[in-house]
């Protein structure tokens, strides 16, 4: 498994990590089973969020109650959460007092002492910087939250939150997946009058913001087509993405989810790919695209074959 420095900084991580938020339904066995599964194929790291569940911290709790972790086990592993939805609405809150509220309710839940990494998950329109400043100040004094970074923010909103946060910001989690790529898709293509690709959607330039700035990019949906629309993997919908694919996990002799995680891991950005599989075995496989060397022609053949324009 190939490791990166979280946001630049001391803390290493793999690049292909496992999210959490479909595990509610899940036994503890079920749990343990897909846990060591990502433990085996040399993944420490796991995301969770406040909301992931059918209650409040449900999965996180799910996840505690499941690994009940002994104290050595806990410190063996990174667990990553965040803050800033309210499920009831749906609205968004960078209050200070949602903040703390939130990360306690998550200490609580994952039976820790402290969160590895809080992201703030969806930018908040009413967001007071310096709300969040003190709340996160106040969490990295007391040790709650050891450090911080932001999830599908903008270049923009992430000065904004600078202008009073004084904490590196290491990671911005982004959905991104071969079939869903506006974020490196409006580069490609800058500038082509006409075509909707290149109509900047995410306030210009993120991934070139983050490698600018440090900022480990977390891409979550790693294989979902769309805004959770099902996977592109097999699909009828994608016949000559499909094909590259196979035809490259031949090659590479891999499984085809492992060439999708590699199109992600093989952009010099230093990108996490966050896996939300259930089950065991298609963990083990997307691992295995941890570290391919896919050419610039595959890389881009997999990129035109989802749809995407090379001008
Ligand atoms: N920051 C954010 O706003 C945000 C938003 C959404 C998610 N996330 C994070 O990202 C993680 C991943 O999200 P995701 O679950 O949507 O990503 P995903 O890994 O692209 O999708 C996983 C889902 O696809 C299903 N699936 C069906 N066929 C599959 C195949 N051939 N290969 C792999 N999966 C297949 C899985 O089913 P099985 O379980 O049956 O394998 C599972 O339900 C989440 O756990 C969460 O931690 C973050």
């Amino acid at each position: 498994m190939k490791t990166i420095p979280l946001g630049g900084g001391d803390l290493t991580a793999p690049n292909v990590v496992l999210g959490l938020m479909r595990i509610q339904q899940m036994s503890d066995d079920a749990v343990r089973e897909l846990v060591g599964s990502a433990r085996d194929a040399g993944i420490d790291f796991f995301d969770h969020a406040d909301i992931y569940g059918d209650e409040l911290h449900g999965c996180e709790r799910r996840f505690a109650e499941a690994m009940q972790l002994t104290p050595a086990q806990r410190d063996e592993i990174t667990l990553q959460t965040k803050a800033g939805i309210v499920k009831d609405g749906p609205y968004f809150d960078f209050s200070y007092e949602h903040i703390i509220e939130s990360v306690e309710g998550s200490l609580r839940a994952l039976e820790t002492d402290r969160i590895d990494v809080l992201l703030l998950h969806r930018p908040d329109a009413l967001v007071e910087p310096d709300e969040v400043a003190r709340a996160f100040d106040e969490l990295e004094a007391s040790g709650k939250v050891l450090a911080f970074g932001v999830s599908n923010h903008t270049p923009r909103q992430i000065d904004l939150l600078k202008k009073s946060v004084k904490q590196t910001l290491v990671a911005n989690q982004l959905q991104l997946s071969i079939t869903h790529s506006p974020i490196i898709a409006e580069g490609v293509a800058a500038n082509m009058q006409g075509l909707e690709q290149s109509i900047t959607l995410d306030g210009g330039g993120i991934i070139d913001y983050c490698r600018l700035h440090d900022i480990t990019i977390q891409a979550w949906s790693p294989f979902q087509a769309g805004f959770f629309t099902g996977v592109f993997l097999g699909s009828a919908e994608y016949p000559e993405l499909n094909a590259a694919i196979d035809r490259l996990a031949a090659k590479y002799d891999v499984p085809a989810i492992a060439i999708a995680t590699a199109w992600i891991t093989r952009h010099p950005a230093n990108m996490q790919v966050v896996l939300g599989t259930t089950t065991p075995e298609r963990v083990a496989g997307a691992a295995q695209g941890s570290d391919v060397p896919l050419t610039r022609a595959e890389w881009y053949e997999l990129f035109r074959t989802a749809g995407y324009r090379v001008p």
